[in-house]
């Protein structure tokens, strides 16, 4: 039986400890590319110490304290595709026995302290495991109890999650991400409205992937309705957006007015951005997409061949670019002289599949 405890000892100078992401399940790669844009962009001291089926475990070093505000203020509040943080106990086979070894074995103090109470909750994923959570969930409570902590269900001080995926990981809940939030600024939620937009999930998502931090600049060449721009302003950034059609830089404003974010809005051309070169910060943008798109250019080939160079041109060097597109933009970025960091594929339905570009001006 394979226990790994959650102390150990690594090149970093001092205690790292494993954090887990119970991650969302919406896409297979984005929760965990936009962990770790945002464990970045916050510059945490981190590695890569395992990643299971809707569960991602990093490594952390530094001092506890620092690297936990960290966790349960700006992360939580960026994060769009994961459920729960926790700091890990330990990492396990998904196996009963192997659990409550676990549970038998842990040193209580670095989670629980003395008169504190405590709830066990498990969470299987998919089917890795043909045993019901509740069963561990009582076992687990138990090994917890004679170590003379009082359990409370309705109440408790500290919430144990068992998360029964490939592996069990056991974690004390650090914080939870109120996924809610996103709901309430649904492309219907908001004060104009316009189809043909980015769910705000996504959307701030790739707000994370473009690493933008607070007090940047953040562009959106085709801004529409700006459901882009107000994720990219509610983590802090400056916002500016481009959109052709008249009528929708006006809707676009009563949407960011409406979350009084700093921003400016222009009616103009992507491909002809009023911009001097190597002035903005990160950019993050779904160009029209298919046939019955509102372009304002000659074709859709140009419109990607042009506002990427565009893109290319006002960028920072060492900037990232995230494209959205139903159309292959990486050779058109290519083309550009960006260098290609990723490309996930979004299954949207059954006729529409996205690809998104991360691409850096190098
Ligand atoms: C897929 S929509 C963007 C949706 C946007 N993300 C939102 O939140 O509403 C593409 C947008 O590109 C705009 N557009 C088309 N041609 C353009 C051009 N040459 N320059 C700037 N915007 C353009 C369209 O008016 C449309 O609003």
């Amino acid at each position: 039986m394979n226990i790994t405890p959650n102390y150990k000892t690594t090149s970093h100078p001092g205690l790292s400890i494993l954090y887990a992401f119970e991650l969302s399940g919406e896409h297979e790669e984005l929760p965990v590319a936009e962990i770790l844009a945002c464990l970045r962009i916050e510059g945490l001291d981190f590695q890569l110490y395992t990643s299971i089926d809707q569960c991602l475990v990093v490594e952390i070093a530094g001092k506890e304290k620092d690297v936990e505000q960290v966790l349960k203020g700006p992360i939580t509040e960026r994060l769009a595709m994961t459920h729960h943080i926790l700091k890990v106990v330990g990492i396990t086979e998904n196996t009963p026995d192997a659990v409550i070894k676990l549970a038998d074995s842990f040193e209580s103090s670095g989670y629980l302290r003395e008169g504190q109470c405590f709830v066990v909750r498990a969470k299987r994923i998919k089917h890795h495991v043909d045993f019901p959570g509740e069963l561990l969930e009582q076992k687990i409570g138990g090994c917890i109890y004679r170590k003379g902590f009082r359990a409370n269900l309705k109440n408790p001080d500290v919430e144990f999650r068992l998360i029964l995926s490939e592996k069990a990981v056991l974690g004390t809940i650090l914080s939870s991400i109120d996924r809610s939030v996103y709901e309430t600024r649904n492309p219907q939620n908001k004060h104009f409205f316009h189809p043909g937009v980015l769910m705000p999930r996504v959307a701030r998502a790739l707000v994370n992937l473009s690493g933008i931090k607070p007090g940047e600049l953040f562009m959106d060449p085709f801004c529409g309705t700006a459901g882009i721009l107000v994720e990219a302003g509610l983590v802090g950034a400056k916002v500016i957006g481009i959109d052709a059609q008249e009528k929708l830089v006006v809707g676009a404003r009563m949407n960011v007015e409406a979350f009084e974010l700093d921003y400016a809005l222009m009616e103009g051309d992507a491909c002809r951005m009023p911009f001097k070169q190597a002035t903005i910060d990160a950019i993050v943008t779904d160009p029209p997409y298919g046939r019955s798109a509102a372009i304002l250019a000659e074709s859709l080939e140009k419109l990607y061949s042009c506002s990427l160079e565009e893109i290319q041109r006002v960028l920072k060097p060492g900037g990232i670019a995230v494209v959205v597109s139903d159309k292959e933009a990486l050779e058109y970025g290519k083309k550009a002289g960006l260098k290609v960091l990723g490309i996930y594929v979004q299954r949207v339905h059954r006729s529409l599949t996205r690809t998104i570009t991360i691409f850096q001006k190098i």
